[in-house]
């Protein structure tokens, strides 16, 4: 089925210059790009995403990275993008990423890991819904 998802590109990914790179990954692989936006989370806006894991020891180290530097934020949108996404990302550790994933060719540890992208069709709705009002998606 046609999904959207959310991924972000985080902080050591922007800053590593290769928004265009992994734009060109999500397009090779056949989603769309149907809303972004750049953006520098402030604390609360990191702990509103990330709620979910609020109560995980990881938590602090996670939203304290999030917020180091900015953000690129986009809804990607394609047959089965959800999984795509994950496909095209790789595990979540990079140390466990296989070769030829975003993470196995850019991440340097389980926190700055690259990019986000969610896990499941109610959490990309959240998650979209979160960063996107209706009017600012433009489907294609
Ligand atoms: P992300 O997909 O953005 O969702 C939550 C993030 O928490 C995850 O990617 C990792 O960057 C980070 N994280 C840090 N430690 C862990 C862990 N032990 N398990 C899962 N995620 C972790």
């Amino acid at each position: 089925a046609v999904e959207r998802t959310l991924s972000i590109i985080k902080p050591d990914a922007v800053a590593k210059n290769v928004i265009g790179e992994l734009y060109t990954r999500f397009e090779k692989a056949g989603l769309k790009i149907v809303a972004a936006r750049m953006v520098h989370l402030s604390r609360e806006q990191a702990e509103g995403f990330y709620a979910v894991h609020k109560d995980r020891p990881f938590f602090n180290d996670l939203v304290g990275f999030m917020t180091s530097g900015p953000v690129m934020v986009q809804v990607l949108e394609g047959e089965d993008a959800i999984r795509k996404n994950r496909d095209i990302m790789g595990a979540t550790n990079p140390k466990e990423a296989l070769a030829g994933t975003i993470r196995h060719d850019y991440a340097e540890s389980i926190d700055a890991n690259a990019a986000h992208g969610s896990d499941a069709p109610e959490t990309a709705a959240q998650e979209i819904d979160y960063f996107f009002k209706a009017d600012e998606i433009c489907s294609r």
